[in-house]
C-alpha cells in the first residue's frame, strides 16, 4: 500500500498525477491531507477542479511557527501511518508538511518516496532548503526531475541505486490540464486581458514578503512596470502576501490584486501572459515549461535548469533589476527546450513504488 501526503497547493497539484495514475492501475493507498493550507482557494478548490478524490484523513494542523507546524504534522502522520502501515510513503516536494512526514515515517522504518529530490539553492536561510535537504537524507526513493538534481543528491553522498531521474510532475499537471483549462471557460475574457497584453506575478516567498523592505521594493517595481508598458499587471495574491500587504499597510498602485485562482484558470493566464515575475518555485517550472519569459525576484533558485536553458532570470527584490529584465523582453530567445521531462513522472513514481517488495 502507498500512503500520499499532502498538505499545500503546490504539492496539490504536482502530486495529482501520481494521485490519478494510482486511482488508473487500482492501486492500493490512501490520501492524507495535513491541512498545512487550508482556505477554500488555496486547498479545497484544487480538489475540485482537478477532480481528485476527497482526503481519507485530514489533520487540519493549519498555520503556526516551524516548529509547531512541523510537531502537530508529525503526531499526526505518525498515527496514521501506526493504523495503516504503508509499504512506502509519498511526499512531494519542500514544505514543512513534506519534511515532517517524512520524518515521522523514517523513524517508523516506513519507506520514503520523496518526489522532486535534489533541488539545492544552497541557501540555509531558507525554510525550504532545510527541508529539502533533511528530506532528501532519510529517504529511500528519491526521485529526481533532472541530471543536475540526480548530481546534487550525489555530491552530498546519497547511494546512487536509491535515485531515479523521473522528470517532473509539474509537467504531467501542466499537459493533463492545460487542454482542459482552455475548455472550461475564458479567463482571460473574464478579466478584459487580451493574449501577450499583460504581466503575471505571484509572490510568497517568507524571505521577500516578511521583510518589509523587499516587500516595498518588489512592489515598486512592479508598479514601475505597469507604469512604464500601461499593460495590466495581474497579481493573485498568496494569503500570507495579504497578510503582510495589511499588517504592514503599504499602498499598492496600478496593480490587478485579486485572490488566488484556481490553477485551470493559473494555467490559461501563465500560458497567454507576456512575462511572468515570480518567488514560486512551481511557476518557474510552469513558466519555463509553456515557453513564457519569467524572472525570478530572488538573489538563487533550485531550479537552475530554467537559468541555463533560457527561460528566467534571477532579479532579486530589486525595482531596478525587475524593470530592466521587463525591458529586455525584445531580446529574449524563444524556443527553449524543456529541461523537465515528458510528463510521465507520475507513471514512473507509481511503477517504481507498486514494485516495492511490503516490508
Ligand atoms: C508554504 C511553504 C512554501 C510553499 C508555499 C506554497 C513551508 C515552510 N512553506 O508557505 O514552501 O512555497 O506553502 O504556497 O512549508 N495562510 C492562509 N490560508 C492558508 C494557508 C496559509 O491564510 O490556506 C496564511 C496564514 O496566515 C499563514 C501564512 O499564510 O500563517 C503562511 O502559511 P504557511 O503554510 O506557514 O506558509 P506559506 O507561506 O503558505
Ligand atoms: N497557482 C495557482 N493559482 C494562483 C497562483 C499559483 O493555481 O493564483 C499554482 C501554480 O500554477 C503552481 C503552484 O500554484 O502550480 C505554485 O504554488 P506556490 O507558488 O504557492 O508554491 P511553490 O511552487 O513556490 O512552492
Amino acid at each position: 500500500m502507498i500512503g500520499v501526503i499532502l498538505g499545500t497547493r503546490p504539492e496539490i497539484i504536482k502530486m495529482s498525477p501520481v494521485i490519478r495514475e494510482c486511482e488508473r492501475r487500482g492501486i492500493d493507498y490512501f490520501l492524507l491531507h495535513t491541512g498545512q493550507h487550508y482556505s477554500y482557494e488555496m486547498d479545497r478548490l484544487f480538489f475540485e477542479e482537478l477532480e481528485l478524490p476527497d482526503p481519507d484523513y485530514s489533520l487540519d494542523v493549519g498555520s503556526g511557527t516551524h516548529a509547531g507546524q512541523t510537531a502537530k504534522i508529525m503526531t499526526g502522520v505518525e498515527d496514521v501511518l501506526v493504523k495503516e502501515s504503508p509499504d512506502v510513503v509519498l511526499v512531494q516536494g519542500d514544505t514543512n508538511t513534506v519534511m515532517a512526514a517524512a520524518l515521522a515515517a523514517s523513524k517508523l522504518h516506513t519507506r520514503v518516496g520523496h518526489i522532486e529530490a535534489g533541488l539545492r539553492s544552497f541557501n540555509r536561510w531558507m525554510p525550504e532548503e532545510i527541508n529539502r535537504v533533511l528530506t532528501d537524507h532519510i529517504s529511500d526513493y528519491l526521485f529526481a526531475p533532472t541530471e543536475s538534481a540526480r548530481d546534487n543528491l550525489l555530491h552530498e553522498g546519497i547511494t546512487e541505486r536509491k535515485i531515479c531521474v523521473t522528470g517532473n510532475t509539474v509537467v504531467d499537471a501542466v499537459y493533463q490540464n492545460l487542454g482542459i483549462a482552455e475548455k472550461k471557460g475564458n479567463v482571460l475574457k473574464e478579466f478584459d486581458l487580451e493574449p501577450r497584453e499583460y504581466f503575471l506575478v505571484t509572490a510568497h516567498r517568507q524571505e521577500n514578503v516578511d521583510n518589509r523592505t523587499r516587500l516595498k521594493e518588489i512592489l515598486k517595481g512592479l508598479e514601475g512596470v505597469q507604469r512604464e508598458f500601461s499593460l495590466p499587471v495581474v497579481f493573485p495574491v498568496h494569503p500570507r502576501t495579504e497578510k503582510r500587504i495589511k499588517e504592514l499597510g503599504i499602498g499598492v498602485d496600478g496593480l490587478n490584486l485579486t485572490k488566488p485562482f484556481g490553477f485551470l484558470e493559473f494555467l490559461q493566464l501563465e500560458s497567454q501572459a507576456k512575462f511572468v515575475l515570480t518567488d514560486s518555485g512551481g511557476v518557474q517550472e510552469e513558466a519555463c515549461v509553456l515557453g513564457v519569459p519569467c524572472a525570478t525576484m530572488r538573489y538563487d533558485t533550485e531550479r537552475p535548469e530554467t537559468l541555463d536553458v533560457g527561460s528566467n532570470v534571477l532579479v532579486g527584490a530589486d525595482s531596478r533589476k525587475i524593470l530592466e529584465a521587463v525591458r529586455s523582453i525584445e531580446t529574449w530567445k524563444s524556443g527553449w527546450k524543456n529541461p523537465y521531462g515528458d510528463g510521465i513522472a507520475g507513471k514512473m513514481i507509481v511503477m517504481v513504488c507498486a514494485a516495492a517488495r511490503p516490508q
